[in-house]
């Protein structure tokens, strides 16, 4: 099991989720942000921090987000688990699923 990044960090990523995460396992798209579900512990320290609950347990997944377990897993088929997102900065690109959805509209205050 682990964390994942849903729908509402697309064209949003706040990034207080960076900070929480003890282990550095939050990497940067272009879009969004990706939890490696291999790196994460399940400490749950970012869920709360984000201001948009883009956030979710793998298992309290709502219906329609659910695709998202697939695209955090499969946005590391090409880099891995290189063990820190830090160290390997805003990766480039997205998880296919992403990168083809129409622009997200956030509330101004939020953006
Ligand atoms: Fe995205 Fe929320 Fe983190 S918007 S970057 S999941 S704090
Ligand atoms: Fe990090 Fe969140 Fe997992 S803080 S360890 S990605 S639950």
């Amino acid at each position: 099991m682990t964390y994942v990044i849903a729908l509402p960090c697309v064209d949003l990523m706040d990034k207080a989720c960076v900070d929480e995460c003890p282990v550095d396992c939050i990497y940067e798209g272009e879009r969004m942000l990706y939890i490696q579900p291999d790196e994460c512990i399940d400490c749950g320290g970012c869920e709360p921090v984000c201001p948009v609950e883009a956030i979710f347990y793998e298992d309290d997944l709502p219906a329609g987000l659910d695709a998202f377990t697939a695209v955090n897993a499969g946005f590391f088929s090409a880099i891995g688990s290189p063990g820190g997102a830090s160290r390997v900065g805003p990766v480039g690109g997205d998880h296919a699923f992403v990168a083809a959805l129409p622009p997200q509209v956030h509330d101004a205050a939020l953006a």
